[in-house]
């Protein structure tokens, strides 16, 4: 799957551009605050359905205008569609539009998974070390990519979530009894199994992905070193063996009615998808506490590049790259080896500085807003 072309009206620091792009490496250079990582952003939201900065749309109406548009025309093997996003700026109340070759969509859910795309930012070289709720951020945002059931499925969780915390704190203050809690918890225990089950075989194939990346990453580099990575879905069950949906169902259940007094006392929900977390280790020990910065961003590396491959293994086809300034994050054998795994598939990466690609990359120079092919 290719980007081939992106079209921006009033999207941040762009008036109104076009930027056409290789299938190869495409490399968006410019000196800081000139709209690199903005470029980066309108092409992230087609994949997301959000921007990887902002929690609100409305920040990337360009200062002083009333609403952005952006499309991106995109192929894949099968044809090239279009995808179109308009939002409005804070004082206008209308909601976004989103089309799919022309037709309005309903739902931004209906957005998702058409174009996919894996991003990379230097944030990410630190998913070892960060939050749990970084970590399921990863989980979500590249499974939702490729199920969109279980995007449907997240979002219902959380409006549950919500509602039951609310309940809880209400029965704890004495304002609510329990009568409601049961229907609650089942649909909490519902949505948390099939998540639970989601985020459990794709836990388990990115551990395989990770192994083999990060082996190939610690040989290209001269390590001695020969760690062996595994990744573990940490969940509430705390069961080891891998459960069906209709088993972590009951399993949910059981936890959330043997603990509703803890629960009532706390206030808040103990128990459910919100709880996950991916254990990461290396030769059995957790990497977060154990493995050397070097190490962490191989872990993070491989990640990334499995997210990929998964995704192939999925739709058939490699999503698009989109690196944003990570290259100059890297060591020049991280680097090296990187770009090696990304041969025949489609990278938009951005940096300040030169990057050590082939003379055929297709570079684009970014100066306040403005994109030229150069
Ligand atoms: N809504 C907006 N309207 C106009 N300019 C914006 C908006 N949001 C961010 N900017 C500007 O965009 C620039 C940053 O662009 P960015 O793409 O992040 O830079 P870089 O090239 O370093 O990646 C800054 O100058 C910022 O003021
Ligand atoms: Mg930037």
């Amino acid at each position: 799957m290719i980007a081939k072309r992106v079209i921006y009206r009033n999207f941040r620091n762009i008036s109104e551009a076009e930027i056409e792009f290789s299938p190869g490496v495409n490399v968006l250079i410019g000196n800081n605050a000139e709209g690199k990582t903005n470029a980066l952003e309108g092409i992230y939201l087609m994949a997301s359905g959000k921007s990887f900065r902002s929690p609100r749309e409305r920040d990337m109406v360009k200062f002083g205008e009333s609403f952005f548009e952006a499309s991106l025309i995109m192929e894949d093997s099968e044809r090239e569609q279009e995808l179109y996003f308009k939002a409005y700026s804070g004082e206008i109340t209308k909601r976004r539009e989103c089309k799919k070759n022309g037709v309005t969509l309903s739902k931004i859910s209906e957005l998702i998974g058409v174009f996919r795309a894996v991003l990379f930012c230097p944030e990410h070289l630190a998913i070892v070390k960060a939050g749990p709720s970084e970590r399921r951020s990863f989980l979500d945002i590249a499974i939702c990519q490729l199920k969109p059931v279980y995007l449907k499925s997240l979002q219902k969780f959380n409006k549950i979530l919500t509602q039951r915390n609310a309940l809880l704190k209400q029965i704890s203050d004495g304002i609510a009894d329990e009568s409601l809690l049961e229907v609650y918890s089942e649909q909490l225990a519902r949505e948390s199994a099939f998540i639970y089950r989601t985020r459990y075989e794709y836990i388990k194939r990115l551990s395989e992905f990770v192994k083999v990346f990060f082996s190939e990453l610690s040989k290209s580099s001269g390590d001695d070193a020969r760690e062996v990575p595994e990744l573990v879905y940490k969940n509430s069950l705390k069961i080891t063996e891998q459960l069906s949906e209709a088993e972590a169902y009951e399993h949910y259940i059981r936890l959330l009615k043997t603990n509703t007094i803890r629960e009532i006392g706390a206030g808040v929900t103990l128990y459910g998808s919100h709880k996950d977390d991916i254990e990461i280790y290396l030769d059995s020990k957790e990497a977060r506490q154990f493995a050397s910065q070097g190490q962490q961003r191989s872990l993070a590396l491989a990640m990334k590049l499995g997210e990929g491959e998964i995704s192939k293994e999925y739709s058939g086809e490699y999503p698009v790259f989109l690196f944003d300034d990570v290259l100059s994050e890297l060591d020049p054998k991280r680097q090296r080896f990187l770009l090696s795994k990304l041969g025949d598939r489609q990278v938009i990466m951005t940096t300040c500085t030169p990057p050590p690609v082939e003379s055929d990359a297709h570079f684009v120079s970014v100066e306040g807003g403005r994109y030229l092919f150069s």
